[in-house]
Parts: C-alpha cells; sequence; structure tokens
C-alpha cells in the first residue's frame, strides 16, 4: 500500500504546461470505442496556474481567467467553456486520488486559467494532471508512476501525457507514451479560431471515413523507428494531422489561417489535436513581434516555447504536519 512521506504542506501551487501534438495519425476504431492513435505530444510554456489547499471537507474550485494572447485576446470568450462543478477535470482529479487512498478531509482549489479551452491544447488535461500531484503532495503520498497513470488515464486519453510532460512519442489512447529527444528547442505562434472542435466528434468524422486508413501501416513504421535519435519538430509536422482533413464546413478558414501565419513568417503551419488552434514555427532567430504584427486576422495569437517538463512546483508551503 502507499507509504506517508513526513512533510505534508497545508498548500502548493503548481504550473500546469499546455500541449502541442506534433503530428498525428489516428487508426482503426477499438472495441472499446477509443481509436489507437500516434502522435508526438510536446509539453509549451503557456501554463495555468492550480494552487490546492487542505481543508477539513468537501472539494471547492474557484477559476479565474486571465488573458495572455500576444493580440486580439479575450478571456471573457473562454469563461463559460470551463465546466464548473463536479465536472470540472480538477474536482473530478481531486475525488479519485482521495477515494484511492482514503484520504481525510477536502481541497479548496484555485485556477487562474490562461490556456484556451478546446483548443487541443490539452489544458483541462494539464489541470487533472496539477490537481493529481497536488492532492499527492498535500497527503505526503509516495505513488508509483503506474498507479499515477493509472490514474491519469481514469480521467481522460491526454492526462497521462500532462502528467510526463516533454516530448513523447503518444500510442493507444496516448498512454502509450515514450520519452524522446527534440533535436532542438522551438518558438511557436499560436492562434485561436471563434469556431470549436468537439474531440468526441472529430474521432466520430474519422471513424465514418475510414477509408483513409491505409497510411495507417505507414504511421505505425515511423512510430517504432522513433526514439533511436532525436527528433526535429518540422520533420514531426511534415507527417500532418488526420483531423485537419475532417474539418468539413470549417477547412476553408482552417486553410487561410495557415496562410496568414505562413505569410506572416511563421512556419509548418499545423493544428494541435483535434482543434481548432493552429501553430506554426518560429523560424530560428525570427521575431514573435514582427510575425504579430505581420499578422492579417482577428484570431488571438500566443506564443510559446517547447518545454521538457509538464508540471512545474511554483510553492509549497506551510508545513504543518511531520510523521514519525
Ligand atoms: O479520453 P477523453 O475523455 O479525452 O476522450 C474524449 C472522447 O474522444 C472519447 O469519449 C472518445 O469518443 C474520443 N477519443 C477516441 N480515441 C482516443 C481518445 C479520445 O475515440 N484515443
Amino acid at each position: 500500500m502507499t507509504a506517508r512521506r513526513r512533510v505534508r504542506p497545508r498548500r502548493v501551487t503548481l504550473d500546469a504546461c499546455a500541449k502541442l501534438n506534433l503530428g498525428l495519425a489516428v487508426g482503426p476504431r477499438r472495441a472499446d470505442g477509443y481509436h489507437d492513435l500516434i502522435t508526438v505530444f510536446q509539453s509549451v510554456s503557456l501554463a495555468d496556474t492550480l494552487t490546492a489547499t487542505r481543508t477539513t471537507r468537501g472539494f471547492a474550485l474557484t477559476v479565474r481567467h486571465e488573458d495572455v494572447a500576444l493580440r486580439g485576446g479575450d478571456a471573457r470568450r473562454d469563461r463559460g467553456r470551463v465546466p464548473a462543478g463536479r465536472d470540472n477535470l480538477v474536482l473530478r482529479a481531486a475525488r479519485l486520488v482521495h477515494e484511492r487512498f482514503a484520504l481525510p478531509g477536502g481541497v479548496r482549489f484555485t485556477l487562474v486559467k490562461r490556456i484556451p479551452t478546446q483548443a487541443g491544447m490539452g489544458g483541462g488535461s494539464a489541470d487533472a494532471a496539477a490537481a493529481l500531484d497536488a492532492v499527492i503532495r498535500l497527503h505526503g503520498l509516495r505513488v508509483s508512476r503506474a498507479e499515477r497513470m493509472a490514474m491519469a488515464l481514469e480521467l481522460g486519453s491526454d492526462v497521462p501525457f500532462a502528467c510526463l510532460g516533454g516530448t513523447a512519442l503518444g500510442q493507444g489512447r496516448g498512454e502509450g507514451l515514450k520519452s524522446l529527444r527534440l533535436a532542438a528547442p522551438f518558438r511557436a505562434v499560436v492562434a485561436m479560431p471563434v469556431w470549436r472542435i468537439s474531440t468526441a466528434d472529430a474521432f466520430r468524422r474519422h471513424h465514418l471515413n475510414g477509408n483513409s486508413l491505409t497510411p495507417w501501416e505507414g504511421h505505425r513504421r515511423f512510430a517504432a523507428s522513433l526514439g533511436r535519435r532525436r527528433v526535429s519538430a518540422p520533420a514531426l509536422l511534415r507527417r500532418g494531422n488526420r483531423f485537419e482533413e475532417l474539418l468539413g464546413q470549417h477547412r476553408r478558414d482552417f486553410d487561410s489561417l495557415c496562410a496568414r501565419l505562413h505569410a506572416a513568417g511563421a512556419r509548418h503551419p499545423r493544428m494541435t489535436g483535434s482543434g481548432s488552434a493552429v501553430f506554426a514555427i518560429v523560424p530560428s532567430g525570427g521575431s514573435v513581434r514582427e510575425i504579430v504584427d505581420r499578422f492579417v486576422g482577428e484570431e488571438p495569437l500566443y506564443e510559446v516555447r517547447s518545454t521538457a517538463k509538464g508540471l512545474r512546483l511554483r510553492s509549497s508551503g506551510r508545513h504543518d504536519d511531520v510523521h514519525g
């Protein structure tokens, strides 16, 4: 069973990083209703901040939106899009750890939300990973990697990667993870269209368009070859994102956005996850400011850089409890 560490902080604050998918291939639907996928996940610097405080009972969450777009942002747009109450992944994660380890008391969370929602940037998954980690720290639990990853997967397909962070090949539902090394860190500009896409709908469309599974074997061979050498972000991006082929009525907007990012000086535009955010690489030595100034369009723009971690502990305070 799980051992306790000596120190149990009363409060912890963590940064929870967004992710980008450096290419994404989708395979056939499995017996459990999920689809196998092959992708390379990359943690990036844009992060939410979660503070968790131990309380005597109950679970509560307050969300504050902070607009960090370089231009065109409006955090109010996202305000209604973070599920409140019991469905929020932060509260589900906290309840899961409490139930799994029969923990006493409750937790009060405050979340500063900066990652755009329903973007394909894994914001909700990052928050869930942070909540898991926070509760584990608040109770000084020693939890094996396998136990943590199993809880993460119960919360969502992208949550295991959010716990791991860095650069990783993702297979299976996304939980089959293998850490990779980037040939070079990169900066990217992310553009956020007003339209949003439901992940479940995107997978459903893929299933209904099943005739395009031919390239899947090629992607599998490619995935098997990864890990020996460092990976280059542009080379991964050139492999495409299956969900771009399934955009339907939004395809024209997507093509226009890619063309405008390219015209502004950013390279290899690609959708992340099932969208709708589109990102493009800032050429080395290039200026984000110049790209932002040259960009023609209303979409909010964000600057991100690749990071080696998904979760960062900011502070861990008021250690009020010490076990023998
Ligand atoms: O796991 P998560 O809750 O993030 O997935 C949301 C939905 O996306 C699932 O209910 C499923 O319909 C779809 N999905 C899938 N295959 C995956 C991941 C997600 O079909 N690998």
